[in-house]
């Protein structure tokens, strides 16, 4: 895996050109909720910030919105794409499991697109949310529900540098996530599980999308040349593949 400076940045200028996956399904949460001018909105794993400007624009020059990303690349990708007219963005290098450096129970929303299954640590993320929540603040999330298999199926075929990232996958089931959010003090306002599609217009264009949403850990060079050649011929044109998707609106109550 190319863990350059270079790399980094080739890695987080990818996943910024290509997220488009990722940034409708935000589009769509994002929709889900009744956001106020003036709110305060924590964009947890903001990425390259390209929701973060959505989210930035619906609270208006009163409101704020504190993005945490822990890759500093991504964090730096997204600073220079706000340099203008986005004044009210404060972006923070941070792990959601260690957020430490802002005020207690001053966030309206906590928005989180496609982040918390690659989090270890789920109750520490929570716990750190509702420090920062106000009372009946809501954590609006998605998240993949389980791994999708046409992902595992090539991640595995990079041996052992797609096992290592199909370990950093951290799912729950449905009820599991009911039963966690009822143990941490969240009432759920909102719960589904969404089809997901993604299509990408060839096997290049997927090749591209994951190494730069796998940070890199997923790299095509990795790929030995049979098990290229297969996937080029399974896949000559369009390349379509299913998941479940987790989204949750929850009320901080307690
Ligand atoms: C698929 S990207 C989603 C980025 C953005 N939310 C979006 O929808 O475009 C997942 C992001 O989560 C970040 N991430 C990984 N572990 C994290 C953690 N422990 N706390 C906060 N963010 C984390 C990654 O660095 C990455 O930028």
């Amino acid at each position: 895996m190319n863990n350059t400076k270079e790399g980094n940045l080739q890695h987080a200028i990818k996943y910024s050109k290509l997220n488009t996956w990722q940034f409708n399904r935000g589009q769509q949460l994002l929709k889900l909720l009744n956001i106020k001018r003036g709110d305060t909105i924590l964009d947890l794993g903001s990425g390259t910030g390209e929701l973060t400007v959505k989210l930035s624009e619906s609270v208006g020059l009163k409101g704020k919105v504190i993005a945490i990303e822990p890759d500093i690349t991504r964090l730096e990708l997204s600073k220079r794409n706000t340099l203008k007219g986005f004044d009210n963005i404060d972006f923070l290098s941070q792990k959601a499991e260690e957020l430490d450096i802002i005020s207690e129970e001053s966030v309206d929303i906590v928005y989180s697109n496609y982040v918390i299954m690659w989090i270890e640590d789920h109750s520490g993320a929570f716990n750190c949310a509702k420090r920062y929540l106000k009372k009946n603040g809501l954590f609006a999330m998605e998240l993949l529900l389980e791994r999708i298999p046409f992902l595992s199926m090539v991640n595995g075929l990079t041996g052992d540098a797609g096992r290592q990232l199909e370990a950093t996958f951290h799912g729950k089931s449905k009820d599991e996530w009911v039963k966690f959010f009822n143990e941490h003090g969240f009432q759920i306002e909102h719960l589904e599980c969404p089809k997901l599609e993604f299509n990408f217009k060839n096997i290049e264009h997927f090749f591209d999308w994951l190494e730069g949403t796998s940070h890199g850990a997923f790299e095509v060079k990795l790929l030995d040349d049979k098990s290229l050649l297969e996937l080029k011929k399974r896949y000559p044109k369009q390349v379509y593949f299913e998941g479940t998707g987790f989204q949750a609106i929850v009320k901080n109550i307690k």
